[in-house]
């Protein structure tokens, strides 16, 4: 699986894959074109021309609308006649895969593999339900934030307690900085509000998140690059504002959140400060310490706790 920064053409490869299946659980079709928007650098579905791909085998999300959403953009992208593989773990969606893609107007054979559930077809003749679940899954403006958001991405609609005392304890920052895994934008939203600061690079691996931010920080100072922030090429930074995560492909992944920790020390210049607020439970002192000059706790409450970290 490549995470190539450069996107696939989508004239090359008429099949589709979609997120990572297991290997040990379906066969993996060669030459495949990426489509998750969490691939960066993937193909992207909503632009792929109805009845155009040849074959489909997609991990599908866990989450039931983004799910809903993908698959009914993925079958109005299929052939008439071309084999889809859908599949999904058991307790992620996959005791719901059955009914929703009969609700699609599909017919195919459900098999079990290794807590998955797998179903094999053939995209029918005609859909049912496409439209609204693109309609229930699709971006859109959320009143109550005042934001653009998308199921699917994180927090997707309602503030992240983390990023919401995070915004609260932040001094107005100064100079060119970082947003590491920006989401929909409020982090970076609330450091445009000084003037001191001249430049934020948005930061995300999930391109649904980078294009909300596109319409949520409308700031000339804002870049937005889709990346993984473990290759994202930034340096001489001033400051770098974080809720890391600590999920890779929804499994619980410490290591991911110190890689955060270490990329921010090393895309800082000297005298530059790193604010972070992370889960309580996780062991962030132990990669700060080491990594950083001084790291000062600035506050632990509610299950969190934020960092203020100086190299
Ligand atoms: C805890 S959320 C924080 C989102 C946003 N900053 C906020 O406070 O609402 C972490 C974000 O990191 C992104 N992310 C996860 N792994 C990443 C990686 N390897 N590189 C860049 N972004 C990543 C996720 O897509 C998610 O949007």
């Amino acid at each position: 699986m490549s995470d190539a920064l450069i996107p696939t053409d989508n004239s090359t490869g008429t099949i589709a894959l979609y997120g990572a299946p297991p290997a040990d659980v379906v066969d993996l079709p060669a030459g495949a074109t990426q489509f998750s928007p969490l691939k960066p650098g993937a193909s992207v579905l909503e632009q792929q021309a109805e009845a155009s791909l040849d074959e489909l085998v997609m991990l599908a999300p866990p989450g039931t609308l983004e799910r809903r959403y993908v698959i009914a953009l993925s079958l109005r992208a299929l052939k008439v006649g071309a084999p889809f593989t859908i599949l999904a773990p058991k307790d992620r969606g996959g005791t719901r895969l059955r009914k929703e893609l009969q609700a699609f107007g599909c017919d195919f054979e459900e098999t079990s593999r290794a807590h998955h559930r797998i179903c094999a077809g053939l995209r029918p003749q005609s859909l049912t339900g496409i439209d609204e679940a693109l309609a229930e899954g699709g971006p859109r403006l959320i009143d109550e934030l005042g934001l653009w958001s998308q199921p699917g991405v994180f927090s997707w609609d309602r503030l992240d307690p983390g990023t919401a005392m995070l915004i609260e304890r932040l001094p107005a920052l100064r100079g060119r900085g970082a947003d590491f895994g920006c989401g929909i934008g409020i982090l970076a939203h609330a450091v445009l509000t000084s003037p001191q600061v001249t430049e934020i690079h948005l930061v995300d691996i999930d391109r649904r998140a980078i294009e909300c931010a596109q319409h949520n920080v409308a700031d000339p100072r804002a870049r937005f690059l889709w990346a993984d922030i473990r290759s994202a090429e930034l340096a001489d930074l001033d400051f770098v504002v974080m809720n890391a995560p600590f999920h890779d492909a929804g499994a619980e992944d410490k290591k991911l959140a110190q890689t955060f920790v270490q990329r921010a020390a090393r895309c800082l210049s000297k005298g530059g400060v790193c604010f972070m607020v992370a889960n309580r439970h996780l062991p962030y002192e132990a990669i700060l310490t080491p990594t950083f000059k001084r790291t000062e706790l600035v506050i632990e409450t509610g299950g969190y706790k934020i960092y203020e970290a100086h190299t």
